[in-house]
């Protein structure tokens, strides 16, 4: 296997803070861009832990390092451009290397994504990857995955979809917007649900059933997907392989 090419050395940097939780992202990021590889195609996550990814990237690009960008979504695509990464999408390459994404909740290699509401782009991008790898602080660590699992839908099939989430006995919520009067608009124009399942039990089948639903673009359960966890903690980074 060949070594990544950066290394940056911070894994176990500024514990001197006890540790807090932007410290744990960004140790679990950094971490996680040593994995990359010289000439590597990466799919660049969304949220705060996969822009320290990014940024640790962009270093490397700074001093040599030979890396393109598929950007996940808007966010991505703004921290990828300030970090210096030159950037393509899926059309222009022949594979992903390795795609490197943040969670919102994980168990073992079952993870539920978009809290920043780009798990669409996430889900094609990363699943497309030759190497999945998550990052993620410990607190996004349970036993069963039981945060809201958020679903974006067609504006015209949120009614149905809404009735047919109460059927799976899920509790379905429209993402309000925080800076903006209504609901979250996704990059593609459609809305998101967040629909609460309470403890999923069975991830694959509440994957299956939501997948199926007409009106839905993509929802945020990941199932079997991640191939390591690089995981943030109080003792520095631990990565885990899924498989
Ligand atoms: C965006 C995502 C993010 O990766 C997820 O919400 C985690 O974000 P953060 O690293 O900021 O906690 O799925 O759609």
């Amino acid at each position: 296997m060949n070594r990544g090419f950066l290394s940056v050395g911070s894994a176990n940097r500024d514990m001197k803070d006890g540790g807090s939780r932007a410290t744990r992202k960004r140790q679990a990021g950094e971490r996680a861009a040593e994995m990359a590889t010289d000439g590597d195609v990466v799919g660049l996550g969304t949220g705060s832990t996969a822009a320290y990814a990014t940024e640790a990237l962009g270093a490397a690009v700074a001093t040599g390092h030979d890396i393109t960008g598929i950007p996940t979504s808007y966010h991505s695509r703004a921290v990828a451009l300030d970090a210096g990464i030159p950037l393509t999408e899926l059309d222009a390459v022949d594979a992903v290397d390795i795609a490197i994404d943040g969670a919102d909740e994980v168990v073992d290699g079952d993870l539920i994504k978009g809290g920043g509401a780009a798990h669409t782009r996430e889900k094609i991008v990363d699943a497309a990857a030759d190497r999945f790898v998550v990052v993620v602080d410990d607190s996004k660590e349970t036993d069963v995955l039981s945060h809201p699992v958020p679903v974006e839908v067609v504006p015209a099939a949120r009614p149905t979809v809404m009735k047919t989430v109460r059927d799976m006995d899920g509790e379905p919520t429209l993402r309000s917007a925080g800076r903006k009067d209504g609901p979250v608009i996704t990059q593609h124009g459609n809305l998101v649900l967040d629909c609460d399942f309470g403890p999923i039990e069975d991830p694959a089948a509440i994957s299956t059933a939501l997948s199926t639903i007409p009106g839905v673009l993509e929802h945020g359960l990941f199932v079997d997907v991640a191939d390591e966890i690089v995981v943030g903690g109080p003792k520095g980074v631990q990565v885990r392989s899924t498989r």
